[in-house]
């Protein structure tokens, strides 16, 4: 891929492979990525969909291959630099949350924030807690929440900071049909109104034909599957 091609995407992939414990995951991944638009990825249970959700996040390195944010390259940046760069450009929702144990919803959310030495905007930070039905927990700390209640707070978070892109591990994963539906709904409108882009990983057939593409990872290989109906 050349610079210029790149640089018009929030995020591009351009070969990439990954082994883990000298099993081969996959291989010549190429991918990109424009404002605005989504992407699901699905695929069976130890396919490689969070490893490879890892690499786009810079959390991980390619085996070979390269990985560009808005046609800046990371893969080959310290982690220092590639962690200052994330809190600015990628909003993350891991598949098991990890929110900060000893922080209340609110301040979980606000945590973003501070990390990037900003003045928390508390109005915001209340605002997505409403849109992912929390509001009410907004005192809580992680052991008083359920797993999906964590989950939808680990949404908000990653929306914090109003991100060009937002890479989530399951995010619908532990919820039932309503949450599921008003999660998805607050992420794709984030697509829509604020233009960022949106990665996808889902077991969810339902949840992945909300979503603009769905790539497959199978066989080693990432292959786009029938363009998703707009349900
Ligand atoms: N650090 C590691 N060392 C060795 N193998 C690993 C490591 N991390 C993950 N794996 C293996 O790599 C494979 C891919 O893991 P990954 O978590 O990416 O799968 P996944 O597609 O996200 O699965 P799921 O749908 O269950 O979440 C799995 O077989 C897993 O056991
Ligand atoms: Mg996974």
């Amino acid at each position: 891929m050349n610079p210029q091609q790149a640089n018009q995407t929030t995020l591009a992939l351009a070969g990439v492979s990954k082994s883990l414990g000298g099993v081969k995951l996959f291989t010549g991944v190429n991918l990109q990525l424009f404002q605005g638009q989504s992407l699901a990825v699905v695929g069976e249970s130890g396919s490689g969909k969070s490893t490879l959700l890892h690499l786009m996040a810079g959390l991980d390195q390619p085996d070979s291959g390269e990985v560009f944010w808005a046609g800046k390259a990371v893969h080959n940046l310290s982690s220092n630099a590639v962690a200052a760069m994330r809190l600015q450009h990628i909003g993350l929702v891991f598949q098991a949350y990890y929110l900060m144990p000893h922080l209340t919803a609110q301040q979980n959310i606000e945590l973003p924030f501070l990390l990037a030495n900003k003045k928390p905007d508390t109005t915001r930070c209340r605002h997505l807690l409403e849109q992912v039905g929390m509001a009410h927990k907004a005192g809580s700390f992680p052991r008083e929440m359920s797993g999906g209640e964590q989950q939808r707070v680990a949404i908000a978070r990653a929306l914090a900071l109003n991100p060009p892109l937002i890479l989530a591990d399951e995010p619908t994963g532990n919820l039932d049909e309503d949450n599921a539906e008003r999660v998805l709904q607050v992420l794709l409108s984030a697509c829509g109104a604020q233009g960022c882009s949106l990665v996808m990983v889902t077991h969810s057939a339902k949840a992945a034909s909300h979503l603009n593409h769905i790539l497959n990872l199978s066989d080693h290989q990432l292959a786009e599957l029938r363009p998703a109906n707009k349900v």
